[in-house]
């Protein structure tokens, strides 16, 4: 049975998507102002500085009030230092490394007290370093058509419901669709369907979502039907992914792809980073990753379903013996399509300055880095903007979205080693690792790191992002960076 999805939304850009959430926060300003302005028409002098705050404690150190609901929201309960930036990004067309040295620092900047001003003649406060930094960034490139690549991907109403902000992320406005395989509802959950596809409609995602009763291993492979069945005319790709797949950028994923041949049969996706985990499950596309199955293929598979129905593996597995035991397509491996076996710390791996993932998984669960938050930054200054390093004078690392740290051993200019932050899984070694993560070096114990805990983007257009070093004994240290386009 073919679905009918809804097709070929409306082509927008960058701007077109920035005019809504403008009128959206307008509206929702004019809304605020509207129902606090009548109760409160004397509110003209700032409220007086409370160190004691519901609760939360705030080290002489910092030297002006930072904002209670903030700091609530970042459950901060210790304040030990409250640091603020403005960053401001000028792009070029010139090519740029992935990690730029700065010759000014980045932190050790001499904050001025409340009563100085910085050059521009504004007040400043205790926190703010007056001076705005300056970086340079790589112009960030077109929205992405993806109507050529469909998505498909097994989950449950609520689990989708929990994904679609990080699908927005890729998917928005890309013409890209996904196809969901989900349990069934009972009746009463009916809504649950309908709000999920609002959403998606309102986040410019493509959903088209199927019921199946068979189980979670089943529904995966039977993602590759599902996707056959509904390819269009201008169909090249279709992908499998876990609810939990995220891509960093489509235009990044768009051009990825476009290296290799369609119009052939071809399996492209990602190994384990761990060679035990490789020697569990076989030489396969792991499917955190994202499996890409080509036209071709997916038209070789249709044939061949009702016997790869009964193999024995599931999942992943399935597609993967479906394929070597009735066709003669082997496995492409694209060493930026990550499974991210990685586990507690994956730090190592995002701040390794070099280019960055098309795709990274388990990371929310394996180890945490909110993904759809360290992506904000991109609303501002592209995808390209992403994880993008700065190396500053006092020895600070800035990778954007992710961190600020200062390693006791830094590396230098060139050194593209990885540090080995994670725990190795399953019997692993260093060796475990290289195939694809090396070249690698050991831990850095004495790393001081910031990390990104929260990001949004303005009503002005601005993105803040907020790197926290957290000390439940001496206190949390926040530092607030803000950034602007020149
Ligand atoms: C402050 O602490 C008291 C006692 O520990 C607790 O009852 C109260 O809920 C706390 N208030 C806030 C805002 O956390
Ligand atoms: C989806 O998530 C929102 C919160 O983001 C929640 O209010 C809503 O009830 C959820 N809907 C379903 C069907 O799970």
């Amino acid at each position: 049975m073919l679905l009918k999805g809804r097709e070929g939304a409306i082509p927008a850009s960058w701007a077109w998507k920035k005019m809504v959430r403008y009128l959206v926060a307008v509206i929702a300003i004019a809304g605020f102002a509207t129902m606090l302005w009548p109760s409160s028409p004397k509110k003209t002098t700032s409220v007086a500085p409370t160190r004691a705050h519901s609760n939360i404690t705030i080290s002489a150190n910092v030297k002006c009030d930072p904002d209670p609901d903030m700091l609530d929201r970042l459950s901060v309960r210790k304040l030990a230092q409250y640091t603020r930036r403005e960053v401001v990004v000028d792009f070029t067309e010139d090519p740029l490394p992935m990690r730029q040295r700065m010759d000014t620092p980045l932190l050790d900047v001499k904050v001025r007290g409340s009563s100085h001003t910085n050059e521009l003649g504004e007040p400043q406060d205790g926190c703010t370093i007056p001076a705005p930094l300056a970086v340079m960034a790589p112009k960030p490139p077109k929205m992405a058509d993806a109507s050529h690549i469909d998505f498909g991907v097994a989950t449950s109403v609520s689990r989708l419901n929990e994904s679609l902000d990080q699908f927005a992320h890729w998917a928005g406005y890309t013409r890209t669709r996904i196809f969901a395989l989900i349990e069934p509802e009972e009746d009463k959950k009916k809504a649950g369907i309908a709000y999920v596809k609002a959403k998606a409609d309102n986040l410019g995602i493509n959903l088209i979502v199927k019921e199946s009763e068979d189980d979670y291993l089943h529904r995966y492979f039977a993602l590759v039907a599902l996707l056959e069945e509904n390819m269009r005319e201008a169909t090249r790709w279709g992908c499998i992914i876990d609810d939990d797949t995220f891509f960093l950028s489509m235009p990044a994923l768009v051009k990825a792809l476009s290296k290799y041949d369609d119009t052939k049969p071809m399996y492209i996706g990602g190994l384990s980073e761990g060679i035990p985990q490789i020697a569990v499950f076989g030489m396969i596309a792991f499917g955190g990753a994202g499996v890409f199955l080509s036209r071709p293929l997916l038209s070789d598979l249709a044939t061949v379903y009702d016997q790869c129905e009964q193999m024995t593996y599931t999942g992943d597995r399935r597609i993967a013996n479906c394929i070597y035991q009735y066709t003669t397509t082997r496995l492409t491996v694209d060493h930026r399509l990550h499974q991210l076996d990685l586990m507690e710390d994956a730090s190592g791996f995002f701040e390794s300055g070099r280019e960055p993932p098309l795709s990274v998984h388990h990371w929310k669960s394996w180890f945490h880095a909110d993904m759809p938050k360290l992506s904000v930054i991109s609303e501002l200054c592209g995808p390209t903007c992403l994880l993008r390093q700065w190396a500053f004078s006092d020895g600070w690392f800035l990778t954007n979205g992710f961190s600020v740290v200062q390693y006791s051993f830094p590396p230098e200019q060139n050194d593209l080693t990885m540090e080995m932050t994670w725990e190795p899984h399953n019997g692993a070694t260093e060796e475990s690792y290289l195939h694809e993560l090396g070249p690698l070096r050991r831990k850095d114990d004495h790393k001081v790191s910031y990390l990104l805990e929260d990001s949004v983007i303005e009503e002005n257009g601005r993105v803040t992002q907020w790197y926290i070093k957290r000390d439940k004994r001496e206190g949390d240290q926040i530092l607030e960076l803000s950034w602007r386009k020149r």
